[in-house]
């Protein structure tokens, strides 16, 4: 078949995908499709509109390299990576609840010692944060892996700041027998995504602001478990109710209380004016994940 009119080309690019081997596959690009084509449809683009979303599309692309993740940054400003997140993770229940995993996460963060500090000299308010991380059913997960990163004092990650491999603010700690964590930091600040790339113009020309609240960020891991991708939200953030990305949970925003008196557990700050976060984690075990 040829000559094709606006009425009949999807059906004519359906029927070439219906036969695609994998039925997810198939599934997937049906959808596309019959969602593209309707779009299309639907805002009848001039052909200089659809040069102008190629471009940037394009320049997405092109922004992308291992420090920068310009796709994730639009799925996340548009909402798209917390419906993920909300249709792969059921609310309440036992376990905490998951957030977006953000473009700072990087793999091989360095290993730090229980009570270690990870501010890297960093000027700010001191931090401390422990924490129990358990199993859905109550137990203590003895040797988890309890990655977190966060931003600094002025709202930036070290990705943004320094060379490739120097790494702070940022590390994985293991839980000891009784599930424990602990280490020290300084407070996050609430910050703006990056904006100098097109998802910063699509906010801009959405009229939006580009701020997430103030918050750290977790990754945990044990074996038999769901991975767990959360953060813990600084509570008074004047961002809460309008974080860029859609990712606050009532149940991920803690206080984190003043303190000035010594410590059972950490390092060198012991005794200073600081900030406190305790915060427990509860991850799926997985024979419950396959029964539910
Ligand atoms: C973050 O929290 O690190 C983050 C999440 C989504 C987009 C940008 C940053
Ligand atoms: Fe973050």
């Amino acid at each position: 078949m040829r000559d094709y009119s606006e009425q009949t080309l999807t059906q004519a690019v359906l029927d070439r995908i219906a036969h695609a081997p994998d039925p997810r596959t198939r599934q997937m690009l049906q959808s596309l499709v019959r969602h593209l084509h309707a779009f299309v449809r639907e805002l009848r683009p001039t052909e200089a509109e659809w040069a102008t979303a190629i471009d940037f599309l394009t320049r997405t692309g092109q922004m992308c390299d291992e420090r920068r993740q310009e796709f994730i940054l639009l799925s996340d400003t548009l909402g798209v990576s917390m419906l993920v997140d909300t249709i792969n993770h059921a609310r309440g229940g036992a376990t905490t609840e998951t957030t977006v995993l953000g473009p700072f996460y990087v793999e091989g963060a360095p290993a730090v010692e229980p009570g270690a500090d990870i501010s890297g000299g960093l000027e700010g308010e001191p931090l401390f944060v422990e924490g129990i991380v358990r199993s859905s059913d109550g137990s203590v997960l003895a040797n988890a892996t309890v990655d977190v990163w966060q931003s600094d004092d002025e709202g930036h990650y070290d990705l943004q700041l320094s060379e490739p491999g120097v790494f702070f603010l940022r590390g994985r700690l293991r839980t000891d027998a009784e599930g424990r964590f602990w280490f020290w930091s300084i407070m996050p600040r609430s910050y703006p995504i990056p904006v100098d790339g097109p998802a910063g113009e699509l906010l801009a020309a959405a009229g939006r602001h580009a701020f997430r609240p103030a918050h750290v960020h977790f990754m945990i891991a044990a074996p038999g478990h769901e991975k767990l991708v959360t953060h813990v939200f600084v509570k008074g953030d004047e961002y809460l109710d309008s974080d860029v990305v859609f990712g606050v949970k009532d149940s991920l925003v803690a206080e984190f209380e003043r303190r000035t008196e010594t410590l059972p557990l950490g390092g060198g700050r012991i005794g200073r004016p600081h900030r406190y976060l305790r915060y427990d984690f509860s991850l799926r075990n997985e024979r419950e994940q396959s029964a539910a």
